[in-house]
């Protein structure tokens, strides 16, 4: 028998599969998504995402001093607000539990490490969408970007590194970008949630910041069934100035993240969100995987794809796991 190539001779030994392996986790491109909640003296389990918790101003900063320790690259934080209104007031308020909670990583950690806002009206609009709506209930899109260019005011004077434009608002980026240059905020890099598709996958992130939506996102986030329009998308906020390009969810769009990774020239990052954390720590809790290989395939998935930054939940445990493997 002549078999020409064997393809499992690289594959005998752990050393061997080491070595010739294509891609790797590293700690450094890994970013923490952290909830900080107004009004909690203690921390709040967020029971659909085991291990993850809404935190009280102290209890965020040990948990992103432990992230940092640990090698993490970033950190984005979202905001709990006590009240909310129809135009999310809480967003841009310098005293807003969001601005807060920036204020005190950027002072605590700005010279370690990369801070990132979310930067979306959803966490603080009584309605729960990601804009303000006009006089019969729809988006106002433009209107919307006026709030964005204000949150985006906040965020920066707040000295964060990093704006996460989730909200997927016509022309976001563009106006946000000439707003914060016209304020002398130049060096503040905006990371573009190019491509973001309504999703069930989101499921838990909604009892995470406690929202308010009834009915869904279908009039401004992307439809599962669109993969140019992805690129389309991207193509625009490239155009309008986005540092850092965002494809979400993650695992179910590989496809566009592969593709986005592989015709864009800026970084392009991806987000495994509140769903694909849930099912795979429910699937485990349940004995139906194995919880730590699964973690770690999920996460090379992302990166085989051409992610150069990868949001996870698993931040901190696995830049120590990795760290532990050297
Ligand atoms: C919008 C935003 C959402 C997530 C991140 N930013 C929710 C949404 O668009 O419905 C979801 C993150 C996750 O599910 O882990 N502020």
């Amino acid at each position: 028998m002549r078999i020409l190539e064997r393809p499992r001779r690289l594959r005998a030994t752990a050393p061997l599969r080491r070595l010739v392996s294509e891609n790797r986790l590293h700690a450094a491109d890994l970013v923490l998504p952290m909830f900080v909640r107004e009004g909690i003296d203690e921390p709040v389990a967020i029971e659909s995402m085991p291990g993850v918790y809404q935190h009280t101003l102290p209890s965020l900063l040990e948990a992103a001093r432990a992230a940092i320790d640990a090698g993490v690259g970033g950190l984005m934080l979202f905001g709990v607000p006590a009240r909310r209104d129809a135009i999310g007031s809480g967003a841009d308020d310098p005293d807003g539990i969001l601005n807060r909670g920036l204020s005190a990583l950027v002072d605590e950690f700005g010279d370690r490490t990369v801070v990132m806002a979310d930067l979306c009206l959803d966490e603080f609009t009584d309605h729960g969408h990601c804009g303000v709506l006009d006089d019969d209930g729809r988006i106002d899109n433009d209107a919307t970007l006026e709030r964005y260019a204000d949150m985006a005011l906040a965020q920066a004077a707040a000295g964060t590194h990093v704006l996460g434009m989730s909200g997927m608002m016509d022309g976001q980026v563009g106006y946000v970008r000439e707003v914060l240059d016209a304020h002398g905020y130049t060096d503040v890099s905006v990371l573009a949630y190019a491509a973001k598709y309504a999703s069930a996958f989101y499921g838990p992130f909604r009892e995470a910041v406690d929202s308010q939506l009834t009915g869904d996102r279908r009039t401004y986030q992307q439809d599962a069934a669109n993969g140019r329009e992805a690129l389309r998308e991207v193509r625009l906020d490239v155009a309008e100035g986005a540092d850092i390009l965002m494809v979400k969810p993650g695992m179910p769009y590989l496809d566009v993240l592969a593709e986005v990774a592989a015709t864009q020239d800026i970084p392009v990052f991806s987000y495994q969100i509140s769903g694909e954390y849930a099912m795979i720590e429910l699937a485990a809790e349940r004995g139906a995987i194995d919880r730590d290989e699964a973690i770690m395939e999920s996460l090379l998935a992302f990166r085989r794809a051409g992610a150069d930054g990868i949001l996870t939940y698993w931040a901190t445990e696995v830049a120590l796991k990795l760290r532990a493997e050297q």
